[in-house]
C-alpha cells in the first residue's frame, strides 16, 4: 500500500509518527507538501506533489492542507475532492476536514445532532450582533476559519466598537456566550474511529483563559468519563471525521462542546500521557 501524508511542516510530530506507524504496517509512505501541487489536464488529467503521481496512492492522510490565500486553499481541496471522486480514501475527507475548520459549520452539526455547545449567535448586522453580546453578557468573538486560539477575544456590553471593527474587518462575527470558570482550562479529547483513545486538560497560562497549547497552555492528563465518551464520539460523528480533536469546556451543566479539529496534532497526549494515538489512526486508514 502506497500512502501520502500531506503536511507542511517537516518537523511535525503527528506526521513523522503517522509515517512511522504506517511503515510498520508495511505501507510506503511519501510526505507531500501541497504547495507543490500541481495539476496538468492537457491530455490525460494527472495530479503531483513533490514528485508524487497522487492518482497512484492508495489513499491520503490530511495533517495539513497548508495556508496561503484563498486561491491556494480552493484548488488543494478542490483536488482532494477530485481524488475522493475517483474513489480514493482520503482521512479526514474533504467535507469533514470543511466542516471542521468552519466554525459556523462546526456549531450548526453539533446543535443539529443535540450535543451540548455553548450558546452561539452568527451576525452580520452590527445591532443583531449588539443584541446578543448584551444577552450573553460576556461573549468570545472567534474568526470563524480560526484556529489554535488565534484572534479570539472577549466582549462585554461595552465593548461596541470593538465589535464593530471585527464585523467591519471580517464582515460578520462569531459570537459565543463566555463559560467562566475559576481556573480556565479545556479538556482535549482524541477520537479514532468510534474511540476516545485517551484526553488532556490545557491550562491556561496564569490570569488568561486561553488554553490552547500554541498559547502557552499546558497539558495534564484527564480522566476519561462516560460523559466525555459520549460527547465526543457524537461530536466527531456530527462532523463525520475518521479521527479528531474534540475540545470541551466544564460548565456547571456539565461538559459542553466547543470545537472539533479535523487534522488535530496528537502531540499533547503523547507528551502529556505517552499516548500514541497515530498508531491507531494508521490501523484504521489500512483497514478501510
Ligand atoms: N465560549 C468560551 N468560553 C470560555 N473560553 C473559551 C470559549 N471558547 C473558547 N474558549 C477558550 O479559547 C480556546 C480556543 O477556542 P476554540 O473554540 O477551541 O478555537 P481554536 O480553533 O482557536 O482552538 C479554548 O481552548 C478555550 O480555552
Ligand atoms: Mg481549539
Amino acid at each position: 500500500m502506497r500512502f501520502g501524508i500531506v503536511v507542511s511542516d517537516p518537523d511535525d510530530w503527528t506526521a513523522a509518527s503517522l509515517g512511522s506507524a504506517l511503515r510498520r504496517r508495511g505501507a510506503k509512505t511519501f510526505y507531500l507538501n501541497f504547495s507543490r501541487l500541481s495539476a496538468c489536464l492537457d491530455r490525460k488529467f494527472s495530479l503531483a506533489s513533490n514528485g508524487v503521481n497522487l492518482l497512484e496512492l492508495d489513499g491520503l492522510i490530511v495533517r495539513d492542507l497548508g495556508r496561503r490565500g484563498a486561491h491556494d486553499v480552493a484548488f488543494r481541496f478542490e483536488a482532494l475532492q477530485a481524488l475522493e471522486e475517483l474513489g480514493m480514501p482520503v482521512f479526514n475527507s474533504s467535507s469533514a476536514i470543511a466542516r471542521a475548520a468552519n466554525k459556523f459549520a462546526t456549531s450548526l452539526a453539533l446543535t443539529r445532532s443535540g450535543i451540548p455547545t455553548p450558546h452561539t449567535t452568527i451576525a452580520t448586522d452590527p445591532e443583531e450582533a449588539l443584541q446578543a453580546l448584551d444577552n450573553y453578557g460576556r461573549a468570545v468573538s472567534k474568526p470563524l476559519f480560526g484556529y489554535k486560539g488565534r484572534d479570539i477575544e472577549l466582549l462585554t456590553s461595552s465593548d461596541r466598537q470593538r465589535l464593530e471593527e471585527i464585523m467591519q474587518r471580517q464582515g460578520l462575527v462569531y459570537l459565543q456566550e463566555f463559560v467562566s470558570s475559576p481556573q480556565p482550562r479545556d479538556i482535549r479529547a482524541f477520537v479514532v474511529g468510534e474511540r476516545l483513545m485517551g484526553a488532556i486538560y490545557r491550562v491556561a497560562p496564569p490570569g488568561q483563559w486561553i488554553s490552547n497549547l500554541a498559547r502557552g497552555g499546558t497539558a495534564a492528563p484527564c480522566e476519561v468519563t462516560p460523559e466525555l465518551v459520549d460527547l465526543s464520539v457524537r461530536a466527531a460523528r456530527a462532523i463525520r471525521a475518521s479521527y479528531c480533536g474534540v475540545d470541551l469546556l466544564e460548565t456547571s451543566q456539565g461538559l459542553k462542546v466547543i470545537e472539533v479539529n479535523g487534522t488535530p496534532s496528537g502531540r499533547g497526549l503523547f507528551v502529556a500521557m505517552g499516548l500514541d494515538v497515530t498508531d491507531a489512526i494508521a490501523g484504521l486508514v489500512l483497514e478501510s
